[in-house]
C-alpha cells in the first residue's frame, strides 16, 4: 500500500461539511466568549468602562485584567505567545486582548464586547523596522537551533575573491489566513478541563494550559480531530487558549472563543518582516569561495520570535566559508511565529536571489552555476546527507520545463504586449524528526483500527497512515482507518515542522511490524489477511481484539532537528517558473511552474502532490501578493481582511508539474519516508522572482514583486 495513489480517506467527510472542526462541536448549555482588543500599539488602560456590555442582553461576564485570575508562567517550549493575556494595564501591541465578554449566544457577545470603551494612556510606540533593525538583539524561539554559525574564514575570502556579489532582500509581513480560524473550546468537569481546539498540537495545549492554569496535565484533555489549515499558526498556544479555559471557569459553563478573521492578523502570530544582506564571493570558474548571510527579522517588544532567515545558506551549497547570523528589532507588535515554509521559506528568498545575480555576474546559466556548487556532503557540518538526489532533479526539472534554450540575458522575449521570462531556484527544507508513539488493533471483521495522538491539518494522516499499518498487515486500506488529535491516545510531536509522516509513520509502522508478527505467530507461521481467517484466529485466541504498541524517535545524540549525530537529513527540489509581465504596465502572472523533488519515499504520490502544488500557490503568495503594511500611527496591521492582504486564486495559478525522483531513505524513517509538508513553499518565491528579472531586466529585491516596485525599479 505504500506508494499508491489513495485518495484521501477523509475527503467525503470534507467535502459533505460531516468532518468536525474544533468550533463546531456540538455542547451543551456553551457560552460564548469574544475578545475586545487594543486600539493602540503601546500605552496603559486608564478605565475600562464596561457598564452598558454588562447591561446587554445575555451577558455572563466580563473579563478583563482586573478580574482575571494571575497565571503562572509558561516555559514550555517553543510557545508561540508566552506573555499571557490580561496580566497587567499594559498594552505592547495593536491587537493585544484587553478584554473577554461572555455571553449565551455568540451575537450578544459580539454586541456587548462593541459596548466596552478602553481608555488609554498612550505611550510613544516603536513601529518602524528599518529604524529598530539598528538595534538589533539576539533572539529566537526555535528550540536549540544556533542563531549564529561560523564556518571558515568568510573575511579573508572575501578579501581575495575574483567575484564579489552583495545585495539586500526583504521579504515582507505575512499571514497564515488558514480556512479555519483558530477556535478553542473550554469545559470544566470539576478540576478536570476538557478542550476541544484548533491545533497542530494538542500535547503543546495541555502543557501550555496545564502550567499556566497550575494543574496537572493529566486533568486537562485536548481533542482536535480536523484542523482547518495551520501552517504554523496553530502550533503553539496563543492568547485565545488561556482566555477560554479561565472564561469557562468563572461562568461555570463551556465556553467557546472563536477568533474572528481580523483577529488572526494579531493573535496567532505571523511570519515577520526579514531583510537579509546576502555577500557571496566566487573565483572565476564559478565555484564559491565566501557565503556570507545577515538576517534581521521584526520581532515583539515581550516576545522573542525571530525568523532565521540566513538559514539556507548553512548547509545548501558547497563552500569553505559560511558565516550565518540571525537577529530580531523589537518593535510594539504582536509576536510572529513559524508561517509555512519557516525559516528555509523567506531564507532561499535572499540565498537564491543572489544566486541569480551571481549567474548574472559570472554570465554563467543560472542553473549550471547550482550545479557546480553542489553539496555532497552539508558544508558547515561535515556530514553526509542521509540521501540526496539533488543533482537528477535538476536534470529532470530542466528537462520537463525546457530550460536548454533560454536566453541568458534578460528581456529577450516580448511576445504581443507581454514580456516573457524564465527563472530557477534550488528548493530545501532539513526535516525535523520527533519521538513518536502509535497503536494498532485488530478488531472483528478483518478490521484494523490505527491510534496515535498526532493532528490532521489538511496533508492527509487519515490517509497515509491507514496506508503505512496496511502495507506491514498486508490488508486493503480500506480495512484501517485512524483515530487522532486526543491526549488520551498515544503521544506524539505537534504536527509541524513537516515531521508526521516520518515520526507518526515511523511508530504506525512500529506497531504495524509488530502486531504483524503476532498475528503470524498466533496463526502459526502465515500472515492471515482475510476478514474471515482474522475473525477466526480472534475466535481462537479467546479475545475480540488483539492490540500492540509502537513507537519512533531519532535516537541516541540527536540533533536539534532531530537529525542522527553522523548524518544530515534534508529534502530538496529544483524548481522552474515562467511569468509574463505586461509591458506596460508591469503585472507578472506565472504561466508554468515545473518541481522535481528528492524527498525519501513517497507514501502516496497522490496527496503528495496536492501537497507540494499547495507549497507552490505559498510561493506564488510570496512572490507577487503577500504583503501586510503596517499602519505607522497605530501600528496595525492595515488590512485585517482577504480584500487587503492578497492570496493567490485559482486564475493566479497555472496546473503545476510535480515529480518526484524515487527514493527510499532508511536512515530518516522506518519506512524510508521523509517529510514534505513545507519543501513545496520553498524555492518557488525566489524561482519566480527570477523569472520576472529575467522578463524585464528588472531587479527587485523586495518581494512581493508588485507592479509598483517594479515601475518604481524601471524608472530609478
Ligand atoms: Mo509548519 S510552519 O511547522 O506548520
Amino acid at each position: 500500500m505504500i506508494g499508491k495513489p489513495v485518495a484521501r480517506l477523509d475527503g467525503p467527510d470534507k467535502v459533505t461539511g460531516r468532518a468536525r472542526y474544533a468550533a463546531d462541536t456540538p455542547v451543551e448549555h456553551l457560552a460564548h466568549g469574544v475578545i475586545v482588543v487594543s486600539k493602540i500599539p503601546h500605552g496603559q488602560i486608564r478605565a475600562i468602562e464596561e457598564r452598558a456590555a454588562k447591561a446587554a442582553p445575555g451577558v455572563l461576564a466580563i473579563v478583563t485584567h482586573a478580574n482575571m485570575p494571575r497565571l503562572h508562567a509558561v516555559t514550555v517550549p517553543p510557545a508561540g505567545q508566552t506573555v499571557l493575556p490580561l496580566q497587567s494595564d499594559t498594552v505592547a501591541y495593536e491587537g493585544e486582548p484587553v478584554a473577554v465578554v461572555v455571553a449565551d449566544t455568540l451575537e450578544q457577545a459580539t454586541h456587548a464586547a462593541s459596548l466596552i470603551a478602553v481608555e488609554y494612556e498612550r505611550k510613544p510606540a516603536i513601529l518602524d523596522f528599518h529604524a529598530a533593525a539598528k538595534h538589533p538583539v539576539e533572539a529566537t524561539i526555535y528550540g536549540e537551533l544556533p542563531i549564529d554559525s561560523h564556518h571558515g574564514d568568510v573575511t579573508a575570502a572575501l578579501r581575495t575573491a575574483p567575484i564579489v556579489v552583495e545585495a539586500t532582500y526583504q521579504t515582507a509581513d505575512r499571514h497564515h489566513v488558514t480556512m479555519e480560524p483558530s477556535a478553542t473550546i473550554a469545559m470544566w468537569n470539576g478540576d478536570r478541563l476538557d478542550v476541544h481546539d484548533a491545533t497542530q498540537w494538542v500535547w503543546g495545549v495541555r502543557m501550555a494550559l496545564a502550567q499556566a492554569l497550575g494543574i496537572d496535565r493529566t486533568n486537562i484533555r485536548v481533542r482536535s480531530s480536523f484542523t482547518g489549515g495551520g501552517f504554523g499558526c496553530k502550533g503553539y498556544t496563543w492568547p485565545h487558549h488561556f482566555l477560554a479555559a479561565v472564561a469557562a471557569r468563572m461562568v461555570q459553563r463551556p465556553v467557546r472563543i472563536a477568533l474572528t478573521r481580523a483577529q488572526t492578523f494579531t493573535s496567532h502570530g505571523h511570519q515577520p518582516v526579514t531583510r537579509q544582506t546576502l555577500t557571496l564571493g566566487a573565483d572565476r570558474a564559478g565555484k564559491l569561495v565566501a557565503v556570507r548571510h545577515a538576517s534581521i527579522c521584526a520581532t515583539s517588544m515581550r516576545d522573542s520570535f525571530t525568523e532565521m532567515a540566513a538559514i539556507a545558506s548553512r548547509a545548501l551549497y558547497a563552500c569553505p566559508a559560511i558565516e550565518t547570523t540571525n537577529r530580531g528589532a523589537r518593535l510594539h507588535r504582536a509576536v510572529g511565529t513559524p508561517m509555512r515554509a519557516p525559516l528555509e521559506g523567506p531564507s532561499l528568498v535572499g540565498l537564491e536571489g543572489a544566486m541569480d545575480e551571481l549567474a548574472e555576474r559570472l554570465a554563467f546559466d543560472p542553473l549550471e552555476l547550482r550545479i557546480l556548487n553542489h553539496a555532497e556532503r552539508d558544508p558547515s557540518s561535515g556530514k553526509p546527507f542521509s540521501s540526496k538526489q539533488l543533482l537528477t532533479c535538476y536534470r529532470r526539472g530542466a528537462e520537463l520545463f525546457g530550460w536548454a534554450n533560454r536566453p541568458r540575458a534578460p528581456r529577450q522575449n516580448k511576445q504581443g504586449h507581454e514580456l516573457v521570462g524564465t527563472g530557477m531556484a534550488t528548493a530545501f527544507m532539513p526535516t525535523f524528526r520527533q519521538p513518536a508513539n502509535a497503536r494498532v488493533t485488530l478488531e472483528p471483521g478483518g478490521h484494523f483500527l490505527v491510534e496515535a495522538g498526532c493532528q490532521e491539518i489538511g496533508t492527509g494522516p487519515y490517509t497515509i497512515m491507514p496506508q503505512i499499518a496496511a502495507d506491514a498487515l498486508r490488508v486493503p486500506v480500506e480495512r484501517v482507518r485512524l483515530v487522532l488529535g486526543d491526549t488520551e491516545l498515544p503521544e506524539t510531536g505537534g504536527t509541524f515542522g513537516s515531521s508526521t509522516t516520518m515520526g507518526v509513520g515511523s511508530a504506525v509502522f512500529d506497531a504495524a511490524t509488530k502486531l504483524a508478527r503476532e498475528l503470524s505467530r498466533l496463526a502459526g507461521g502465515e500472515l492471515p489477511s482475510s476478514p474471515g481467517a482474522l475473525d477466526a484466529l480472534l475466535g481462537r485466541s479467546g479475545r475480540d481484539r488483539i492490540a500492540m504498541d509502537g513507537s519512533w524517535s531519532p535516537g541516541e545524540g540527536a540533533g536539534p532537528l532531530g537529525e542522527p549525530p553522523d548524518r544530515a537529513i534534508a529534502t530538496f527540489g529544483a524548481v522552474f517558473a515562467e511569468v509574463r509581465v505586461d509591458s506596460e504596465l508591469y503585472i507578472p502572472r506565472v504561466t508554468r511552474l515545473v518541481g522535481v523533488y528528492s524527498a525519501g519515499r513517497i507514501v502516496n504520490p497522490q496527496t503528495a502532490r496536492s501537497q507540494i502544488s499547495g507549497g507552490m500557490v505559498w510561493g506564488v503568495g510570496q512572490a507577487l501578493l503577500e504583503c501586510s503594511v503596517t499602519e505607522p500611527q497605530l501600528g496595525r496591521f492595515l488590512h485585517k481582511n482577504l480584500a487587503g492582504y492578497l492570496v493567490p486564486v485559482n486564475a493566479d495559478i497555472p496546473t503545476p508539474v510535480v515529480e518526484f525522483v524515487d527514493e527510499v531513505d532508511p536512515l530518516a524513517s522506518r519506512f524510508g519516508g521523509k517529510g514534505i509538508g513545507e519543501l513545496g513553499a520553498t524555492g518557488i518565491g525566489p524561482a519566480i522572482v527570477n523569472a520576472v528579472w529575467h522578463a524585464t531586466g528588472v531587479r527587485v529585491r523586495e518581494v512581493p514583486v508588485t507592479p509598483e516596485r517594479l515601475l518604481g525599479h524601471r524608472a530609478s
